[in-house]
This record gives C-alpha cells, structure tokens and sequence, in this order.
C-alpha cells in the first residue's frame, strides 16, 4: 500500500515492518500516528468507517481497503493479564514501542521518509533472531506473551535471549490464572495453526502449557502435522490443545462438539460408528491420541462407509423399532470388516437376524 504523509508523523509499525526487514510480504499494516490519529485522518480527508474515541483509533476506506490508524499512546497494567489501561494518547513515538511485547515488533518507519526508528535495538536483534521483552513485568503483565514468543519462534526460527528465557520460567513457576483467556487463545490458535509438532513438543517441554492448568497434557502416539497434511485439515489448531485442559478457553460450540464427539469416540466399543458420524478433527484426535492404528486405518480405507440399507426400508419388510436399531448395529460392523459388502449381503444379514431371533 503506498501512502502518503507530509506531517512526518505517521508510521508504519510493528508485524509489517518486521515482516519487510525480513523481506516477507506483510500479513495486515498498522499504523500509529505521533499524535491524535481521529484528527489526522478527518485533515487527510479520508473516508472514516468508525473511531474508538478514547484511544483515539480510526478505521478508514482506502481504495477499497479498511486501514487503521492508532495515535501513539501510553498503557500500564492496573490487573495484571488483563487488557491494559491507556493513561496518555499523542505521546511520544518511543513511549508507544516500548509498551510492546519484544524488540523485533518494535520497530517503526516513517510513511514520509521511509526511515527507520528503532530505539530499543529491534533490528540488531532480528538479525541475530532474538526474542526480547522490553522490561521484568513484561510476561506478568501479559502472559499472552509467551504464547506470542513461540508463535514468532516456529514462524520465523527466533530464540528468546537468556534473560528473556529466564523471564518466561520463571514467570511459568508462578502462574496467574486469574487472567483474560480470549487473548491467550487467539494466540493459541495462530501458533498451532502453525501446524507444527515442534510446537505441541514445546508447549509441553519447556511447561507453556502451565498457562492453561497445572496438569501436563499427553503426548500424542503419532505426528499430528503428518496427519493434517494427509488429511487436508485447514485449521488444525484444536487436533494439536485437544489433550491438554481446556476448560479456560471458553470454546465455541462446534468446538465442544469437536471434544465431546472425540470423548465418545474414545470410550465407544464400535468407535468406527461414532467415527462415521463425526467431524474429522474429532476422529484424527482420537487417532493421535487414543489410538492410530484403528484410526488410520478407518480414515485411509473406511471412511465413507455405511450401510446401502435404510431403517425405512427395514420397516417395510415387517421388522420393528428395536429389531431394525439391532439389525443395523449387524450391518455396520460387517460393513467394517468387509466394506464391499452389497446391499444383497446387507439383506442376508436382516434375514439371518430373523431366524435367529
Ligand atoms: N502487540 C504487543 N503485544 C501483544 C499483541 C500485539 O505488543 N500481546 C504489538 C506488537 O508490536 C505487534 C503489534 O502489536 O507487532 C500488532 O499485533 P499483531 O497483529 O497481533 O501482531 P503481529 O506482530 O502483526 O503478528 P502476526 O504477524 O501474527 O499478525
């Protein structure tokens, strides 16, 4: 995106200049202006869709697209691990940087000059690949941090400097539950969609998963990242947290769904049943975690699988409401041993039932 400014004020900042250090096409732009951005932009004349007075942001058309536009400001932590409180809007550039989360994504560029202004070392240490807070409390007071830290670590191969590293432990040897979990989710989420198994090895060895409960999460018997890639599953987030604790999260319906369906799956004798009726992230959970070699083999030659007849069809031909559930139990697990089974071979088995019962 190509903007102009004549103020000298207006920056671009955080991820994208980062990003276009590293010569990668930046995900979003943020832009901070020095400054009180809701005027700036009502000056420049752009469209606005929506402001958020008090922290003075402004959401603007530009050919098309929704660009936001922060005024520089000033937070501190009144709840630690919750949304901080802004105390000043319009300060100055380097008061806005430091109040980030680590050097790299505290660098800023003038949209006039293109030049860079990098007070807390930012770039020497995206050259070196280090991940730096910018004070002690910085975990305390947002512990999304740590989250956010193995993000850009498996993302772009970061480490966290040795005082940055001793930080974290600590910081995970007394954790605060007591905090806000949507952020830490989305964090979550972005770094599991990563779709590492580095990540869950990490989450687990170096005690990240201390954020969400004191209880350590199981390994799972088999590479999660193979199995998404073989089965195409986009977001593959939850296959990765689906073992550890995650009563804090507040999950979404279909998210529960996902975890109950698995659940079932687990304790079900006839699990290829359960399995035919439910999402695939349920299924490959159940197949990381419980059991893969079952489970491959219903996702590689099984899935799809179901018997040809209907319970209407077994109604027509004089069998009743029990009779007909008992009858399909039959098919579905011949079915599973022999998936070539025709639907004459389904019949044989209703007609077997009935002799026999
Ligand atoms: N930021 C922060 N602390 C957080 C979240 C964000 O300091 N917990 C700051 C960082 O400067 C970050 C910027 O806000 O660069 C934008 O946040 P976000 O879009 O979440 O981060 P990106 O660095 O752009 O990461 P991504 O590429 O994953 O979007």
């Amino acid at each position: 995106m190509n903007l102009t400014d004549d103020t000298g004020r207006l920056y671009y900042v955080g991820g994208c200049v980062r990003d276009e250090i590293l010569g990668l096409q930046p995900v979003d732009i943020d832009l901070c202006y020095e400054g009180d951005a809701i005027e700036y932009v009502k000056e420049c004349g752009y469209e606005i869709i929506k402001t958020q007075k008090n922290i003075r942001t402004a959401k603007v058309l530009i050919n098309g697209k929704e660009i936001d536009f922060a005024s520089t400001r000033k937070e501190y932590y009144p709840k630690t691990g919750h949304l901080p409180v802004t105390t000043d809007t319009g300060c100055p550039l380097k008061d806005d940087l430091i109040r980030r989360d680590f050097t790299v994504n505290s660098i800023a560029k003038s949209v006039k000059t293109n030049k860079l202004f990098d007070p807390t070392g930012g770039q020497n240490d995206l050259e070196n690949g280090i991940l730096r807070v910018h004070h002690d409390k910085s975990f305390i007071d947002d512990p999304t941090r740590i989250i956010r830290g193995l993000k850009f670590s498996l993302r772009f191969g970061f480490k966290f400097d040795n005082h940055t590293e001793n930080l974290k432990e600590e910081y995970l040897n007394n954790v605060n539950y007591d905090i806000s979990y949507s952020r830490l989710k989305k964090e979550l989420i972005d770094c599991f969609n990563l779709n590492r198994d580095e990540g869950l090895n990490r989450f687990i060895n170096e005690k990240i998963y201390k954020l969400l409960s004191v209880q350590k999460p199981q390994k799972p018997l088999i590479s999660i990242e193979k199995l998404t890639a073989e089965f195409k599953v986009k977001n593959p987030w939850l296959i990765y947290l689906g073992n550890s604790d995650l009563s804090k999260l507040q999950l979404t319906r279909s998210e529960t769904k996902i975890i109950e369906e698995f659940n079932a799956i687990k304790e079900n004798s006839n699990p290829y049943k359960i399995c035919s009726k439910s999402d695939i992230r349920s299924i490959l959970l159940w197949t990381a975690f419980v059991n893969p070699d079952k489970g491959l083999h219903y996702l590689r030659e099984l899935r799809g699988v179901k018997p040809a007849i209907t319970g209407q069809e077994l109604l027509s031909l004089g069998f009743k409401g029990k009779q007909i559930g008992n009858i399909l139990d039959n098919i579905w697990e011949e079915k599973f041993k022999n998936p070539n089974l025709t639907h004459a071979g389904e019949l044989n088995i209703a007609k077997k039932y009935y002799r026999d019962n």
